[in-house]
């Protein structure tokens, strides 16, 4: 249908004024629109977000901050225009910017039409109220293309979610050059600061911050996956007046597991902004006559409590707005994982033999990880042949997984779906599956090409394995893995024109596959690997119950990655193994040392069991028994960072269940100058009415901690704090409160 700009406009206002009169007692609503200011008001708990309808029929950003209870202080916004260099296009702060009509900062969208103008001015049309959702629509002044920006509002953490549904209503296929979700507005003015996580294999989880500064800082992957070069997460606070506890934090993550990318900018005019979706680096995607696309899920919160309640407030919505199936209210078995105590030399004695020392020691799940498949006797080959290896299991997975049962566990198995060998029959068969240029080199990483998942046809063959993998197999989780990023990422057998649309395809393929899998085999779960943590979003944590951090499993570097994943995600999702030593730089540090370690999250062992001697066994029953009865605070309480990032030497957190009954405190010890006493910990979150009863989560002797009482009072603890006595080296101690009163 085409239709006259004006009377469409008109058509849809009359429709929306009609529709709010129906709608009774607006005041009620978490989301409200005010007819008389022309303004939309989202409540979202403790938080306000506030934009309306300007003179001219753009969106302008008015609020985001701290809940303000009263409709009548907001009013009608209006463009700003400083001076003929600086048009209203580019100094008012539009929700959703088209590029055009002179505009300089990051644009929500850029489009090529067919004709080849490029020129894209989004003015509003209409809006619909469902419950905890606005959507918005805008439309060019002159073309058929509409954009509806979704906002949803989550009012028990104060999270809002925000996406665009850009909708081509015109005759011909237009190019988006940049598709982005939203642009989140800070208060106006300077000295924000930046965080945010960068990272290399086996050094994910790098907490980064800097000043922001004017101009515009980019932070991005355009590798076809999230990365862990840079993770879509983002912190801004006011230098100076917050810490881990205080202060507004303006924060946020992108639900995708492609291309992203976040810009931070900061106008000469001190407007800071924030604008993310879809990486517009070799973006260009065609959308034809009459198709819509979604942009990623773009999730943003605020805190007056500092770093720490933001972490802790993305850590309750992930749980219970974001993981699949419930999960983030369950607690998370033990696991067993056998990459490192075998690599690729699994057979069906030697897997068995692991998991009955696995069992003996309280394991709950386990997991026989790569080399099972095909002709996988190193990472040469094999991938893509998704057959079980006849020599290392004559009698297919049947009896390993029957014997895992029978010892009380439930079984995993390691894949790694999206990708292939050269030396595999499926690479044979198929050269054309994976992404290529035509006549060019195909560049191989560890060995293995990238599948183009963006093709229906391989997306079928690859659900179809597993599907029947899982089906044939009582299996209860797929370790899936990913391990190397795109290269050449062609797609010959469609027109030139829509090649690009591959950076989309793929990941919206690869979610499909993931959704019909869990959709059919409901009791499945999944952990989202990619040689590390470089797949961790919120998009996959849509489909995923757990994620592997990193490979780096020395304890003393994962004390830094685990400080630096949990600003962004959960304890609950995060994986942690116990390792032999000497670990990765060579280190080696108590056995002890390291479960407490992985005991802040969830607790795995990816130790060679074979060479335990019985007294690390014994430790290993008892932490894992410790582990047990403190694992739902740790999995899903409240985490506090008691220490920052860059005290290296000594490192300490706190978890505080729901109710506020039962707390446990971890703390390291690196390397100690003689006579240097650690500090004193000043405990968060307790109930300052209450008394605790303290006991030990370790190997060591009441005698050597006569300091430690066995009752304080929430407040002394919270107050006065507790003094712990480590010493040396690598030393380590773990903590359980327990409430005993009122
Ligand atoms: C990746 C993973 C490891 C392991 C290997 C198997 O590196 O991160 O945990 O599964 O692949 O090849």
């Amino acid at each position: 249908m085409k239709f006259a700009v004006k009377s469409a406009r008109l058509n849809w206002i009359s429709i929306v004024l009609v529709l709010s009169s129906l709608v009774p007692a607006a005041a009620q609503s978490p989301i409200r629109f005010v007819k008389t200011s022309k303004i939309f008001i989202l409540d979202a708990g403790k938080v306000s977000y506030v934009f309306g309808i300007n003179e001219q029929g753009m969106l302008q950003h008015i609020y985001w901050g701290g809940h303000v209870g009263r409709d009548e202080d907001f009013t009608t916004p209006n463009t700003k225009e400083w001076s003929s260099f600086d048009l209203s296009s580019t100094t008012t702060p539009q929700e959703y910017p088209g590029w055009g009509a002179g505009l300089y900062v990051e644009p929500g969208l850029k489009v090529t039409f067919a004709d080849g103008n490029r020129d894209l001015v989004l003015h509003y049309v209409a809006h619909q109220i469902t419950a905890n959702t606005l959507t918005v629509t805008v439309k060019d002044i002159e073309r058929d293309l509409l954009v509806h920006l979704h906002y949803t509002v989550y009012p028990q953490t104060g999270m809002l979610r925000r996406e665009a549904t850009i909708e081509n209503r015109t005759d011909k296929a237009v190019t988006l050059e940049s598709a982005q979700s939203a642009s989140w507005y800070l208060p106006q003015g300077d000295g924000y600061r930046l965080r945010y996580l960068t990272g290399r294999w086996a050094g994910e989880w790098q907490l980064t911050e800097e000043p922001v500064h004017t101009g515009l800082k980019i932070l991005e992957s355009r590798r076809g996956s999230t990365s862990v070069q840079a993770n879509p997460w983002f912190a801004l606070d006011r230098d100076g007046n917050s810490d881990s506890e205080h202060g507004s934090v303006w924060f946020g993550a992108l639900g995708w597991s492609g291309s992203w990318r976040i810009g931070v900018e900061q106008t000469a005019h001190q407007q800071v902004s924030v604008t993310g979706g879809f990486n517009p680096f070799d973006f260009g995607y065609r959308l034809a006559a009459g198709e819509s696309l979604t942009t990623p899920s773009f999730y943003a919160g605020y805190t007056d409590g500092g770093i720490g309640a933001a972490s802790r407030t993305l850590h309750t919505f992930e749980r219970t707005e974001i993981l699949p199936n419930g999960s983030g209210l369950r607690t998370r078995p033990v696991l067993y994982n056998s990459w490192y105590a075998t690599e690729f030399k699994v057979d069906e004695a030697g897997q068995m033999a692991l998991a009955e020392k696995a069992a003996s020691l309280g394991v709950e799940r386990f997991v026989m990880d790569d080399g099972w498949f095909g002709k996988r006797n190193d990472d040469h080959a094999g991938l893509g042949d998704w057959n079980v290896n006849p020599q290392k299991f004559p009698n297919g997975l049947g009896p390993l997984i029957r014997h895992v049962k029978d010892l009380g566990m439930d079984f995993g198995l390691w894949v790694e779906p999206e990708m292939v060998n050269p030396n595999s029959n499926l690479y044979r068969q198929h050269p054309d599956w994976v992404m290529h240029f035509e006549g060019r080199p195909r560049t191989e990483a560890r060995n293995q090409l990238v599948l183009n998942l963006a093709r229906d046809d391989v997306r079928e063959h690859v659900f179809h394995w597993l599907d029947e993998l899982v089906t044939i197999n009582d299996i209860a989780f797929l370790k899936w893995d990913y391990n190397r990023n795109f290269s050449e990422p062609g797609w010959p057998e469609v027109s030139p024109e829509q090649q690009k649309n591959l950076w989309v395809r793929y990941t919206q393929n690869l979610y499909d596959i993931l959704d019909r899998l869990r959709q059919k085999h409901p009791r499945l779960e999944i952990e989202s690997c990619a040689g590390g943590g470089g797949r961790i979003d919120l998009g996959i944590l849509r489909r995923a119950e757990q994620v592997w951090p990193s490979d780096n499993t020395e304890a003393l570097d994962r004390l830094t990655i685990q400080q630096g994943f949990t600003h962004a995600y959960t304890p609950h999702i995060m994986m942690s193994w116990v390792n032999d030593v000497p670990d990765f730089n060579g280190r080696s540090v108590p056995l002890q040392f390291r479960f407490l370690m992985a005991m802040q999250g969830s607790l795995g062992i990816g130790a060679d069991l074979n060479r335990w001697q019985p007294e690390d066994c014994a430790l290993a029953k008892r932490m894992i028994g410790y582990y047990k009865s403190i694992r739902d605070t740790v999995q899903n309480g409240a985490l506090y960072r008691l220490t920052l990032p860059s005290s290296r030497n000594f490192y300490a957190s706190e978890y505080v269940s729901e109710n506020k009954a039962q707390a446990v405190l971890f703390a390291f010890l690196h390397s100690q100058q003689f006579g240097r006493s650690v500090p004193a910990l000043v405990l968060q979150g307790l109930d300052g009415t209450a008394t605790y009863s303290l006991s030990r989560l370790d190997a060591k002797t009441e005698a050597k901690d006569s300091t430690l009482p066995a009752k304080l009072s929430g407040a002394y603890l919270m107050q006065h704090g507790v003094t712990l006595s480590l010493q040396g080296d690598y030393d380590s101690i773990a903590i359980k409160l327990e409430r005993i009163s009122p």
